[in-house]
């Protein structure tokens, strides 16, 4: 049986530690009931370590990591130290870090180097994928098999159902998205990235991975997505900062 997920990617939000703090009090204190759905938060990593954290219930994350252990690699953050702090999870390869958004691209050849070392430090990856644009023709479809196929490359059978798979159509994404997707082209994505991985490790090997939804996940669309979906979970932006509307979309979750 697997248990769904809800993320919060609190992206370079808030801009400080008393203001974190509170975030994550809110959600400590709405998620007491919550039994099955794992709950992982992904805040700026330079206030992880001063965050006061009661909840056993919620797991951390990071927002971004780099593969090699140690060395001159100015401002970059190993895996092995995020694993050393306590956290459990790590976003790799978002839109924003693929698209030039924060002046670097990331290839998929590079996230793969980055999800290889997240493993081999105990760590599970959270590994975004999704097209930019949605063409006629399908060509998104041949770019999301080369994210997968690329950026799980050399993933060895018995650890591949614990990567997750965040699709997050870049379309969809934060304020400037043109929509959110609806819940049948998830479901058609999810079916898509299933087979592909199937093929690659054998079904057998992936019953259990997740596979969630993230792009503009709000509470009013997120029940859709499960029901109608098959979505296991979240990956959440904007809607994470604002602990109301973040304990609905886990409630939703949990309901179900
Ligand atoms: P959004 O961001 O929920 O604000 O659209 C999602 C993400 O970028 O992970």
């Amino acid at each position: 049986m697997k248990n769904k997920i809800v993320i919060a990617n609190f992206k370079m939000n808030p801009v400080s530690l008393k203001e974190t703090q509170k975030i994550v009090r809110d959600i400590e204190k709405g998620i007491s009931l919550i039994k099955k759905t794992e709950v992982v938060l992904c805040p700026p990593l330079v206030f992880f370590g001063s965050l006061k954290r009661k909840s056993k219930k919620i797991f951390y994350g990071a927002q971004n990591s780099f593969y090699e252990e140690k060395g001159a690699y100015t401002g970059e953050v190993s895996n092995n130290m995020l694993s050393d702090l306590g956290l459990k999870y790590v976003i790799l390869g978002h839109s924003e870090r693929r698209n030039g958004e924060i002046g670097v691209k990331e290839d998929d050849s590079l996230i793969n180097k980055k999800v290889k070392s997240a493993f081999s430090f105990s760590l599970i990856p959270v590994l975004c994928i999704g097209e930019v644009e949605r063409d006629e023709s399908h060509q998104y479809l041949e770019y999301i098999k080369n994210q997968i196929e690329i950026g799980l490359n050399g993933i060895s059978k018995n650890l591949i159902e614990k990567v997750i798979i965040a699709y997050e159509p870049v379309w969809a994404i934060g304020k400037n998205a043109v929509r959110e997707a609806t819940p049948e082209e998830f479901r058609e994505i999810y079916v898509f990235i299933k087979k592909i991985l199937s093929d690659k490790f054998g079904a057998k090997n992936i019953e259990n991975l997740r596979i969630i939804y993230g792009g503009s996940v709000h509470p009013e669309n997120c029940e859709s997505f499960l029901r109608d979906g098959g979505a296991d979970g979240f990956l959440v932006g904007r809607d994470s900062l604002n602990p109301k509307k973040f304990l609905q979309i886990i409630n939703t979750v949990e309901s179900l």
